[in-house]
Parts: structure tokens; sequence; C-alpha cells
């Protein structure tokens, strides 16, 4: 069986490597794939732009593509899965109209109000003077969101009222027609991720990323520093909670509103320090890069996951399986990230890097001439599974020790929260 992931992040290298620990997968095809992706046995890529519904959906056609997976939010938000529907090619991730839970926060935010689903409160607003009003009653601190996929930069943690009005005024000049103003809750964060066939939604393990730069969670955000599975602080009892109080009515919502979600509704949430989930926000892909310390933990193939939902069987499938063990996944990032930051550089010590227990996902990578060389700002990430988070994090830290190319950063102390 062959099958075309879209995208190009760490990601998509994990869910392809993922896929391919299935012996029925003979090949997996990544559109445009990495350096990573390039260089994995039974994988190749395609140079297709994500946005060319036409030339995926062809060479799917024409090379008898059994499943595509849509690995990032763009492409989803843009109908990619209503274009592939159209043309009966089966396909992994949600409708556009099912992608707005994460390409609009004040449709899902919407969505969360209809259904009871605990979220901080917050009200929308799309003009200044309401909104700076809104923020002057309210007080500090206050969050500012913009509405529309913003690449992880559209949401301004207010500490001051000072901070809130002058994040309002730059997210309406930069052209979001729409904000919403929540609430500042606290407590620690976690991801759920979750699989859905539009009927049954099932969690994977919970997890935590790491989104600032600097060791103990300082500097600026970052699309993920590193991240850990599963996160102690998701308790069994937590996660039956998110599945009643979250997942579940979630689903019945979007069926509510005619819509037929199939793929991954992740839940971002904050836990109280009383223990009470509450939803920041929805995505409606896998995380980057809580995918790569998620995935390898995985027993049932991904493949059989994945079809179960694109075929809406998953309620026929026995519980999802998990090796008994947890893993730490360590992003490398380019001098500079999040800011300006070099291409180019050459890479080396992947294969050191790469033992049992120990994987190497390349994001930012590129294969040049037969040497992979650093492509963007989150360059790799090296995840590894252990029985206990102290030897994942000793372990990783070798793995990410033997890896090297001119300006590498890395943080220091993923995982660290696991161990209290
Ligand atoms: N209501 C809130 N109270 C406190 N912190 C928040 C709140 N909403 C978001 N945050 C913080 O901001 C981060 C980004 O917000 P999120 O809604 O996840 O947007 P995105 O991932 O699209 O940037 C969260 O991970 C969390 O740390
Ligand atoms: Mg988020």
């Amino acid at each position: 069986m062959k099958i075309l992931v879209v995208g190009n992040g760490g990601r998509e290298h994990a869910i392809a490597w993922a896929l391919l620990q299935s012996p029925q997968v003979t090949q997996v095809l990544c559109v445009p794939g990495n350096g990573g992706t390039a260089t994995m046995d039974r994988c190749q890529n395609l140079s297709f732009r994500s946005d060319d519904f036409g030339g995926i959906a062809r060479f799917a056609e024409v090379n008898g593509v059994a499943l595509i997976v849509i690995g990032p939010e763009f492409p989803l938000s843009i109908g990619i899965v209503d274009y592939l529907n159209n043309r009966n090619i089966p396909v992994f991730g949600p409708t556009r109209a099912g992608a707005q839970i994460e390409s609009s926060k004040t449709w899902a935010k919407a969505l969360m109000e209809d259904a009871n689903i605990p979220t901080p409160k917050s009200a929308t607003f799309t003009d200044l003077t309401t909104a700076r009003a809104y923020i002057e009653q309210q007080g500090a601190p206050i969050v500012v969101k913009a509405d529309g996929l913003a690449g992880g930069k559209g949401v301004i943690v207010a500490e001051t009222l000072a901070e809130a009005l002058t994040a309002v005024e730059l997210l309406f000049a930069q052209n979001y027609g729409r904000l919403l103003i929540e609430e500042y809750v606290t407590g620690q964060e976690v991801s759920v991720i979750a699989l859905t066939d539009g009927k049954t939604v099932r969690a994977l393990l919970p997890a935590q990323d790491h989104k600032r730069i600097g060791d103990g969670d300082t500097g600026a955000n970052t699309g993920g520093m590193g991240a850990y599975a599963p996160a102690p602080l998701a308790t069994p009892a937590l996660m039956l909670r998110v599945q009643n109080e979250v997942l579940d009515p979630t689903l019945a919502a979007l069926k509510r509103k005619g819509i037929d979600y199939r793929g991954v509704l992740y839940a971002g949430l904050m836990i109280s320090p009383s223990g009470e989930p509450k939803v920041l926000e929805f995505n409606c892909r896998f995380g980057d890069p809580e995918t790569q310390a998620i995935l390898p933990l995985l027993a049932t193939p991904l493949v059989d996951l994945l079809l179960a939902c694109t075929e809406q069987r998953l309620a026929a499938l026995p519980p999802i399986e998990w090796k008994p063990a947890v893993a730490t996944c360590v992003t490398i990032a380019a001098q500079g990230y999040p800011g300006n930051y070099e291409r180019g550089k050459v890479i080396s010590g992947i294969d050191m890097a790469t033992n049992e227990g120990t994987l190497v996902f390349h994001a930012g990578t590129q294969l040049k001439q037969n040497r992979v060389v650093t492509d963007g700002g989150r360059v790799l990430s090296v995840t590894c599974i252990a029985p206990d988070f102290a030897s994942s994090i000793d372990r990783v830290y070798q793995g990410v020790k033997a890896i090297n190319f001119e300006g590498m950063y890395y943080r220091q102390d993923i995982a660290q929260r696991a161990l209290s």
C-alpha cells in the first residue's frame, strides 16, 4: 500500500516513519517532505506545492495511492480534503468546514459555548474602540487572540493593560478583522491529540510541549522546542474527564452543525490548580513536536488507525495500544530562531545519534548534493523512548550531542517537569 503525506515538518517525518513500521505500507510519498523523508528507506519526496490539489490528486490516482494524510493546518483550512473527497481519493483530515475549529478561534469559541465545553470566558470584537473599552473594563492580565491562522504568532498573553491595548492595535493593523479577548487562566498546559472518524473519538497519549525558546520557559514563543509523553499531569481520571467533557461533546457539536469531522481533533488544555480542564484552543491536525514524542510510543499500527478514521470504523477497532515506555523529544534549532537565521549549514552526526530507542526526525532540512543541510528555523528533533523519564532525558541529550551544525541551539530542560 502506498500512502502520501502532505507537509514538510518534523511531524510529517514522524508520521511517515510510523506508517512505515507496518509491512503492508510499501511506500510513503511526501509532498514536499524534507531531508529526512528524502533519505528514509521506502520514502520519497514529491515536489508538488501543498496547495496544488489537482497535481496531488492526479499523482494519487495514477500511482494507486491508498490514502493521503494531511499534516499541516493550512491545506486543511483551504479545503484540500473537500477537493480529494470530491475525487473519491481516501484522505485523513477534516474538511474546510471542520478545520474552522482551528482556523477561526471565534468559530471554535462559539462551538464550545454552544456545547457547554469548559473554556475561558471571552468576547469577540471587530473594531478597535469597543475592544479597547472591553479591555479597560476587564483589566489585566488578559489574553488577546487573532481570529485566523497565525502560525503561533496570533496570541498575546498581556500582563498589563498597556500591553493588551497595544496587542489589539497591532493585530487589527495586521488585518485580522476579528479578535477574541479572553479571560486569563492559570495552571499547567497539556495537549490531548485525539483521532476521530466522525462518530467515535479516541485520545492518544497526552503530551506536553515547550513553546518558549529559552530554558525555564523564558524568551520568545516558538513553534515548539521539545515535548514529552505521556504527560504525568494527565492522569487516567483527568483523561476520562477530557473524553466526557471535551472530546465527545465537541464531536457531537460538530455533528449538529452538519460537519462530518474525520481526522485529528487536538485539544490544547489548561489544567487549573484544582484539576479542572479548560480548552484554550483546538487544532485540526497533529501537533509538532508532540507527534514526534507520541507516535514512537504507539504499538497499534498508525496505518490501521488512520484508515479506520477515514473509513468510519474506529469503534470496531480494539483499544489503542502503547509501548510501556515514555518519550522525550528535543528540538534542535538554527541560531537566531525564532528570529532571523541562516540556512545551508551542513549537519553531521545524525547516524551516530540514531539507535535502538533514539530517533531523529528532520524538520527544516534539505538533501543537497547528497548532504543534509539546514533549511529552516527548527532543523530537526531527537526522540528517545525509554522505561522512565530520567533515562529518556539522559539518552535523548546523548543523541542531541552527537549531532552538529554551525549555530545549533536547543533547550537543556526538556521534560524536566515530568521528573517532579
Ligand atoms: N486564556 C488563557 N489564559 C492564559 N494563557 C493562555 C490563554 N490562552 C492562551 N494562553 C497561552 O497562549 C498560548 C497560545 O495560545 P493558543 O490559544 O494555544 O494559540 P496558538 O497555539 O494558536 O498560538 C497557550 O499555549 C497558552 O500558553
Ligand atoms: Mg496552541
